[in-house]
């Protein structure tokens, strides 16, 4: 089967730094698959050309066999590609529930040509509902519906984030690190709940994550960044072993 992401030959600068120098990789679809790297190694940067934030300077993108370098943020999420931010973008000031129905694209009520259509309308804004409230049951967030964004704690704000991710088209997610700041066992309670979204709707997962020993748990394949170069990949027990990986963390 044909990969649902492919990176070719990737190489991103910015001035005279190299942030990313002739990285190529794949993801299947339904993987899980890690992506770790010290420090400064490119990590977010090839999310974000990846997720058209920055055009590459050489290389290509595709996502489901599409060529989608050059294309805006917004025309790749549409494509069902998705990422979340090492920082949330949530809005604080609005409830749990609100955030959730904030994000669908192309909804059919804000079309004013399909208004009249009330029972079409309605039927898809019940649906809508119906799945994030499924969703916030899933991540474990039910109890909060009506709680501001600004109450929650770190790690139902990282759950938040993924889950209304989930509430758009969204068939393959780039987590930048899902469990940033959070305790040991909430960031395994992150993982197990990605493992099952995955799963469960047969979604993609592409996830940055600095705890090493935590990802290696949940992903069956790893890429490894180091100066804007691929070092090394391979599954987790492969990559842990590799001396190449440990000089460049004990360099750290
Ligand atoms: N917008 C930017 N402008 C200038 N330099 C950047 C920018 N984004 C990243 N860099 C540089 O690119 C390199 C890779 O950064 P980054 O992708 O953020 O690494 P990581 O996520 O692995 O920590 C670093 O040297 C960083 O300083
Ligand atoms: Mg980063």
């Amino acid at each position: 089967m044909a990969p649902i992401l492919k990176v070719v030959n990737v190489t991103k600068y910015f001035g005279g730094v190299r942030a990313l120098e002739d990285v190529s990789l794949d993801v299947e679809k339904r993987a899980m698959v890690g992506l770790i790297g010290p420090n400064g190694s490119g990590k977010t940067t090839l999310f974000n050309v990846i997720t058209g934030f920055y055009p590459p300077d050489r290389g290509e993108v595709y996502f489901k066999g599409r060529r989608i370098d050059g294309l805006n943020p917004n025309e790749i999420f549409k494509l069902g590609l998705v990422r979340t931010f090492q920082n949330p973008r949530l809005f604080f000031n609005m409830s749990v529930w609100e955030n959730m129905l904030v994000i669908p694209q192309d909804q059919k009520g804000e079309s004013l040509l399909k208004a009249p259509f009330t029972r079409l309308w309605l039927n898809e804004e019940m649906e809508i509902a119906k799945k994030a409230s499924s969703l916030l049951k899933d991540f474990g967030l039910k109890d909060f519906v009506i709680n501001k964004v600004s109450d929650l704690s770190g790690a139902h704000i990282k759950l938040l984030e993924s889950a209304r991710g989930l509430m758009g088209k969204g068939e393959m997610f780039l987590l930048d690190e899902p469990a940033a700041g959070v305790a040991h066992t909430d960031a395994h309670k992150i993982f197990s709940f990605i493992r099952r979204l995955r799963d469960e709707y047969g979604l993609t997962f592409f996830i940055i994550e600095h705890r090493i020993e935590v990802l290696m748990d949940y992903v069956e394949y790893v890429y490894v960044l180091h100066n804007g170069r691929l070092l090394s990949q391979g599954t987790p027990e492969e990559v842990m072993r590799d001396p190449k990986v440990i000089h460049a963390y004990i360099g750290e």
